[in-house]
């Protein structure tokens, strides 16, 4: 493993552990019925149809509800969710994580020009750049590590994946923890990485 993905590691672990106080348990069954207004944008079951609404279908639940505390509290800014979370406890937060964490992520395609180029930096990082595999927190077939709170990328829509890695870079998205660990990986990314990236995770399963 490379130095730079040891530190990393090991600064998420300790940030992790802080956050491990974690008592409320959410019910994916009690958290549907709370979802209503969500579908517009993201559909019922959590698999948005639209590239720029990410799919949070099948997305690990701590990482799902990190999010909504954070667009909640405008530490994220989310401006099409603008004062839709206000009125939900942190129970109900929760339980709604629990519902799109339990639903089926779907799947797209990668662009066969540019999946060579993304699957070499995903698996392999650049040792030039001092840029580490996605693979060592996302997993080689996407698919994260829910319990760490590293997220799902498998299947996202490529235009998404495309909007995170530009905000990290240029620091318009700031919630990845005092580690700044996505903010030093995407400014580490030109726009033709981020493209070839964006491509593969569509396609990854
Ligand atoms: C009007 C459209 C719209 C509606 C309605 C909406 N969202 Fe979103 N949501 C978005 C957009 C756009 C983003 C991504 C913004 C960005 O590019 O960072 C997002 C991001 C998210 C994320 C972060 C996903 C990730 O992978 O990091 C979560 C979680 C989320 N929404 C949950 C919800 C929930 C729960 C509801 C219902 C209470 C909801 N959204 C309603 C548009 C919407
Ligand atoms: C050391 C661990 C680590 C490595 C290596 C890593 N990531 Fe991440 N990534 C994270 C964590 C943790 C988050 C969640 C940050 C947060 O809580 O908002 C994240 C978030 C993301 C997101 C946003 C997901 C969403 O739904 O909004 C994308 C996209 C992403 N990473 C892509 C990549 C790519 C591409 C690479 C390789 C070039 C990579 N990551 C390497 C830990 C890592």
């Amino acid at each position: 493993m490379n130095k730079l993905l040891v530190s990393l590691l090991l600064t998420l672990g300790i940030t992790g552990a802080a956050n491990a106080a974690e008592p409320i348990k959410g019910d994916a069954a009690a958290g549907q019925a709370k979802t209503a207004v969500c579908g517009a944008c993201h559909n019922p079951d959590g698999n948005s149809l639209a590239p720029n609404f990410p799919k949070l279908a099948g997305q690990g639940d701590r990482y799902l509800l990190k999010q909504l505390h954070e667009i909640k509290d405008g530490k994220r800014t989310v401006l099409e969710m603008t004062g839709m979370l206000t009125a939900f406890s942190d129970q109900d937060l929760a339980d709604i994580a629990a519902y799109f964490s339990s639903q089926k992520g779907s799947v797209g395609a990668a662009d066969p020009k540019l999946v060579e180029r993304g699957r070499e930096l995903f698996n392999g990082g650049n040792l030039e750049k001092g840029l580490p595999a996605c693979t060592g927190c996302h997993s080689p077939n996407g698919a994260g590590l829910a319990l760490a709170g590293f997220p799902h990328l498998g299947g996202q829509h490529a235009s998404y994946v495309a909007k995170q890695l530009t905000d990290f870079r240029e620091g318009n998205r700031t919630n990845d923890g005092d580690a700044m660990t996505m903010r030093t990986i995407a400014g580490k990314l030109s726009n033709k990485d981020i493209e070839a990236l964006s491509s593969y995770i569509q396609g990854l399963h």
